[in-house]
C-alpha cells in the first residue's frame, strides 16, 4: 500500500533544527516547503520533494500567497512546523534597548501569527492539520539576561494552546516543543557579549542538563515527526520537553 504523502512547511527551513526537520520529513516520503531569511544551507539537499522560499516571514502577504501557491499545487497543507527564531545576547534590563525587545517579538511570536493565520484557512477546509512551534524550556527554566526571549518564548506556548482549544473543533492539533539548549549556531549567540563562547557552552550549557549533552536538531526532528503523525492524533494543546531533563 502506497503511503500517503503529507504535505509540510518548515520555517527557519535553513536553521540548525529546520535543516534537521526536513532531511526526517523528506525520508519518511513528505514533501515539505521549506521558509528562510537564507536558503543556501539546503544546497546540499537535492530532492524534487522539497521546495525552498528566501522569504522574510515577517511579510505577511509573502507568506499567505506561498501557502496559497502550495495549497494549488498540492490541494493541502497538512502541517505547519514553526522551528525559526532569533537569540538573544544575556544582557541585563536596563540596557535592553526597546528596539532589542521588539526585534525579538516581532520575530519569536509575530511570524507566528502570520504563518499560523496563513495556514489555517487550508487545514479548516480539510478539517485535518497539526502546527508545532519550537519555542523554549527557558520559559519555565529561565536563566539571568535573557528576559526578552524568554518572554517571547512564553508567548509562543501561550499562542499555541490558545488555538489548540479555538482550532480543535476543525480537528487540527497545536503543540509546543521545549528544546534544552541544543547543538546548533544558536547557541552561542545566548552568550553574554566578550563571554568565551565555546567555554559558556561546556560550563553553562552542557552542565545544566542532567542527561549531559546538548540537544541534538536529530532529537528534535523526531519529536516534530510524531507529533505531526497519526500516532500524535489526540494529542493537542501540549508542550513536550525535548531537553534531557533541563526543565527538572
Ligand atoms: N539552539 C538552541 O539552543 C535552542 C534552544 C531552545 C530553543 N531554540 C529554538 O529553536 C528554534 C530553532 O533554532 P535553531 O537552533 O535551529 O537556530 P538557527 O539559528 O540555527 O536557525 C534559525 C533559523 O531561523 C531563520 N530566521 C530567523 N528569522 C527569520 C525570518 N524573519 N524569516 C525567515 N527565517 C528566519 C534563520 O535564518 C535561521 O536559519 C528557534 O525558535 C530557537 O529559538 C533553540
Amino acid at each position: 500500500m502506497a503511503v500517503e504523502q503529507k504535505v509540510i512547511v518548515v520555517t527557519g527551513a535553513g536553521g540548525g533544527m529546520g535543516k534537521a526537520i526536513i532531511h526526517e520529513q523528506l525520508k519518511l516520503g513528505n514533501r515539505v516547503i521549506g521558509l528562510d531569511l537564507s536558503i543556501d544551507a539546503l544546497s546540499d539537499i537535492a530532492q524534487d520533494a522539497l521546495q525552498c522560499f528566501e522569504v522574510n516571514v515577517l511579510q505577511e502577504e509573502r507568506v499567505q500567497d506561498i501557502c496559497q501557491q502550495v495549497f494549488d499545487k498540492y490541494g493541502r497543507i497538512d502541517g505547519l512546523v514553526n522551528a525559526l527564531g532569533i537569540a538573544q545576547s544575556a544582557t541585563p534590563i536596563e540596557e535592553v534597548t526597546m528596539d532589542e525587545w521588539n526585534r525579538l517579538m516581532d520575530v519569536n511570536v509575530k511570524s507566528l501569527f502570520i504563518t499560523t493565520k496563513a495556514v489555517v484557512p487550508f487545514m479548516k477546509k480539510q478539517q485535518r492539520g497539526s502546527i508545532i512551534t519550537i519555542a523554549s524550556i527557558s520559559a519555565v527554566r529561565p536563566r539571568p539576561g535573557l528576559q526578552a526571549y524568554i518572554a517571547s518564548k512564553g508567548a509562543a506556548e501561550s499562542f499555541t494552546r490558545g488555538l489548540a482549544i479555538e482550532l480543535a473543533s476543525s480537528q487540527i492539533r497545536v503543540n509546543t516543543i521545549h528544546p534544552g539548549p541544543a547543538d546548533t549556531q544558536m547557541l552561542g549567540q545566548f552568550a553574554a557579549q566578550g563571554a568565551d563562547v565555546e567555554q559558556t557552552k561546556q560550563s553553562v550549557f552542557v552542565q545544566s542538563v542532567p542527561l549531559g549533552r546538548l540537544v541534538k536538531p536529530a532529537d528534535i526532528a523526531g519529536a516534530v515527526s510524531y507529533l505531526l503523525s497519526d500516532a500524535a492524533s489526540m494529542v493537542t494543546g501540549t508542550t513536550l520537553h525535548v531537553d534531557g531533563g533541563r526543565g527538572l
